[in-house]
C-alpha cells in the first residue's frame, strides 16, 4: 500500500525531492513504500524548484520536515545549511568532505539554526564496494569525470584510505577536483591519459552522463581491461551501461547505479525517521487498522 497525496491529512509531515528535473526521481517511491511499509503518516513528494533560493519559502508554506536535493542544487544546499548554522557542528562530515549536501532535515537543535545537511551519497557509494573488496585502503582507483557526482565519490574514496586518480575530459576540472579534496595534483588526468596508465588499476569508477539512458557510448572506449579489475557505473538507467557490458565480458566484477540509489536512500530514510522520532511521530503503536 501507498500513500496518495490525496489520503495524506494536512498534518502530516511532507518529505520531498527537490531538484529541476525531479519528474524521474525514483525517491518518492522509495520513500512513500517505506513510510506505508512501516506505518509512518508522512508523505514523500517530488517538487520541483528551479531556484534554492526559494527553498526557506517553500518550507514554510508547507510542513516540510526533510529534503532530497538533487541536481542542480546540491553546493548550494549545503551552503544553505551553513549560512544558517550557528554553532560549528552543523553539517555531517560526508557533506562536507563532497562539499555538496544531498539531504537536509529540520533541527530543533540550537546550532543547526532551522536545517541540517549530510550527504548520504557518500556513504551509498562505498558500502557496495566494501561489501564487494572488504578494505579499500591502498587501492589504486580511476574516477571517470570530474563533476559533481564525481566529488561525492572520490572524497568519499580518498577518506577511506584509497589511491584516487581523477581522469576527465576537461582536465582543468579534474584539477580543481583534486585540490579541493586534498588529493594530490599529479593525480589528476586527461580523460585519454586512462589508455596509456602503466599499472592497472583495481577500481575504476565511472561518473559521467555518458552511456546513460539510450546513449550507445563508452566513454573510455580505447581502455583495455585486465579482467582483474572492479568496474563500478553509478547510472542506474540503464541498470548495465556500455561499459559495464565490457567489463563483466572482460571477466571483471562489475556493481551498478542501482546499488548506490538503494544504499544512500536507505541512509536517507534513517535521517528522516530520526527527525520523525524526534517530533515523537514514529516509534509508537502501528496502525490500528492493521492494512
Ligand atoms: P554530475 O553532477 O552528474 O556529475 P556534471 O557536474 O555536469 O554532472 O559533470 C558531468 C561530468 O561528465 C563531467 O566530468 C563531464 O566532463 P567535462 O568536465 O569535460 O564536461 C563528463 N562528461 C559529460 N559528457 C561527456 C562526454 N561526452 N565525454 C566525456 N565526459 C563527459
Amino acid at each position: 500500500e501507498v500513500y496518495r497525496v490525496d489520503q495524506a491529512r494536512s498534518e502530516w509531515p511532507v518529505f520531498a525531492v527537490l531538484g529541476a528535473p525531479v519528474a524521474h526521481s525514483r525517491s518518492p517511491r522509495y520513500h512513500n513504500e517505506r513510510f506505508a511499509r512501516e506505518g509512518i503518516k508522512a508523505i514523500y513528494l517530488p517538487l520541483r524548484l528551479d531556484s534554492f533560493s526559494d527553498f526557506s519559502a517553500l518550507a514554510q508554506v508547507i510542513p516540510l520536515e526533510g529534503a532530497s536535493v538533487t541536481v542542480p542544487h546540491k553546493v548550494s544546499a549545503l551552503s544553505f545549511a551553513v549560512a544558517v548554522a550557528v554553532g560549528a557542528r552543523t553539517c555531517g562530515t560526508a557533506a562536507l568532505r563532497a562539499g555538496a549536501a544531498n539531504t537536509l532535515v529540520r533541527s530543533t537543535r540550537d546550532e543547526c539554526g532551522g536545517w541540517y545537511a549530510d550527504n548520504t551519497d557518500e556513504a551509498g557509494f562505498l558500502e557496495p564496494l566494501q561489501e564487494l573488496r572488504g578494505d579499500l585502503a591502498g587501492l589504486r582507483t580511476a574516477v571517470i569525470g570530474a563533476g559533481g557526482a564525481a566529488r561525492a565519490v572520490a572524497a568519499g574514496l580518498f577518506a577511506a584510505g584509497v589511491e584516487v586518480h581523477v581522469f576527465n575530459r576537461t582536465r582543468s576540472r579534474a584539477q580543481e577536483l583534486v585540490r579541493d579534496c586534498g588529493i594530490a595534483g599529479e593525480h589528476a588526468h586527461g580523460l585519454q591519459d586512462l589508455a596509456q596508465t602503466e599499472r592497472p588499476f583495481d577500481i575504476l569508477v565511472q561518473t559521467t552522463s555518458v552511456g546513460m539512458g539510450d546513449d550507445p557510448l563508452d566513454p573510455i572506449p580505447q581502455y583495455t581491461f585486465t579482467g582483474e579489475e572492479i568496474v563500478y557505473d553509478i547510472i542506474y538507467t540503464p541498470p548495465e551501461t556500455p561499459l559495464l557490458k565490457r567489463a563483466r565480458a572482460a571477466g571483471c566484477k562489475v556493481i551498478n547505479g542501482q546499488e548506490m540509489f538503494q544504499r544512500q536512500a536507505a541512509a536517507q530514510f534513517r535521517l528522516f525517521s530520526a527527525r520523525l522520532g524526534e517530533l515523537s511521530l514514529i516509534g509508537g503503536a502501528p496502525r490500528s487498522n492493521g492494512g
